[in-house]
C-alpha cells in the first residue's frame, strides 16, 4: 500500500532542532507495534536522516523488487512484531552530503511517499526535520495526516519555536494532536526518581495555545545512550522513560481509534 493509505498518519515536528523529534518518532512507532499495530516509519528528514542510526539500520539500502516496486526495511522487535522503515539514507547512502534546494527536496519526498510499497499499515509515523519549511508542508499535502505531534523542550526559546509549528499546522489546516515536552526534568537512571527542574512550560504553553498536552519525557542518560546504540528506550520495558512514553502511546491509540474519530472511515 502507499503511505497515504495508512489508516492513521502522524507527523512529528518541532520548531527548533535537537529537541527529540526522531527519538519520539522511533519510540512511538515501536510503542504502537508493541500494541499489535502495523506501523510504518518514514524518515522524511532528507538532509539529516537519523532514523537509521537510532535503529541500527545504517547498512540498509533500497533494492527494487522484480516488479520494480521498492520495499521498506523491516525491523523485528519481538515474535511476530516489528515495524517497516524507510529513509532517504537508504536511497543515497548515509555518508553523502545532501544540499538540495526546495524543488528537488519536494521531488524526493514525492518519491519516498509514492514509490514505496508498504504492508497494510494501521499507522504511518513521519519524522521530519526541524522548522516550518518544505518538508512538513509537502508531507502534509501528500499524506493528509490525522495530525501533527509537536515536540518541544521546557525552555523558553524552544517553546517560542513550538508556537511557530502550531501556527504552521493551523495555516496548513493540519490538525494538532498535541504537544510533548521532552527533556523535562531529570530522571535518575539508578533510582528512577525524578527532579523536576524546568518542567511544565510546555503544559502551560499548550493550555495557552488551546492544544492537547500529550505528556512529558525526562532527561535520561539512557535515552541518549539508546539513541546512539540503536536500541530505542521503548524496548527496555520497565524503565521510567518507557513507562512515561507508554502512557503517551496508549492515550494516542485511545483517541485516534475511538469510534467517533473523524478519520476512522477511511
Ligand atoms: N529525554 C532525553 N534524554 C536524554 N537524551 C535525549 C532525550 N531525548 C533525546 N535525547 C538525545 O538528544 C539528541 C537529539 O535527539 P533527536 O535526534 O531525537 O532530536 P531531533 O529533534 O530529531 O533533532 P534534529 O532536529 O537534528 O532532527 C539525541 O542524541 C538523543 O538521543
Ligand atoms: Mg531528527
Amino acid at each position: 500500500m502507499k503511505l497515504k493509505d495508512a489508516r492513521h498518519r502522524i507527523m512529528v515536528v518541532s520548531g527548533k532542532g535537537g529537541v527529540g523529534k526522531t527519538t519520539v518518532a522511533v519510540n512511538l512507532a515501536l510503542g504502537l507495534a508493541m500494541y499489535g499495530r502495523k506501523v510504518g516509519l518514514l524518515d522524511a528528514d532528507i538532509t539529516g536522516p537519523n532514523v537509521p542510526r537510532m535503529l541500527r539500520l545504517e547498512e540498509e539500502i533500497f533494492s527494487p523488487q522484480e516488479d520494480g516496486t521498492i520495499r521498506p526495511a523491516f525491523l523485528q522487535v519481538g515474535p511476530g512484531q516489528g515495524i517497516e522503515v524507510a529513509s532517504m539514507a537508504f536511497l543515497i547512502g548515509r555518508d553523502s552530503p545532501v544540499m538540495w534546494k526546495g524543488p528537488v527536496k519536494i521531488q524526493m519526498l514525492q518519491k519516498l511517499t509514492g514509490d514505496i510499497d508498504w504492508e497494510e499499515l494501521d499507522y504511518a509515523i513521519v519524522d521530519l526535520p526541524p522548522g516550518t519549511s518544505d518538508e512538513p508542508i509537502t508531507i502534509s499535502q501528500l499524506l493528509h495526516p490525522d495530525g501533527v505531534i509537536i515536540v518541544t523542550t521546557p525552555y523558553d526559546v524552544a517553546l517560542l519555536d513550538a508556537e511557530k509549528a502550531v501556527d504552521l499546522a493551523r495555516t496548513m489546516n493540519t490538525p494538532i494532536l498535541g504537544l510533548i515536552e521532552n527533556m523535562s526534568g531529570f530522571c535518575c537512571p539508578r533510582c528512577g526518581e525524578r527532579t523536576d527542574f524546568k518542567t511544565g512550560g510546555a503544559e502551560d504553553a499548550a493550555a495557552r495555545l488551546g492544544i492537547t498536552f500529550l505528556g512529558r519525557i525526562g532527561i535520561d542518560p539512557q535515552i541518549c545512550d539508546s539513541g546512539d546504540s540503536g536500541r530505542p528506550f521503548m524496548l527496555n520495558a520497565g524503565t521510567a522513560a518507557a513507562r512515561e512514553f507508554d502512557r503517551i502511546v496508549v492515550g494516542l491509540i485511545e483517541r485516534l481509534e475511538a469510534p467517533d474519530h473523524e478519520d476512522n472511515d477511511r
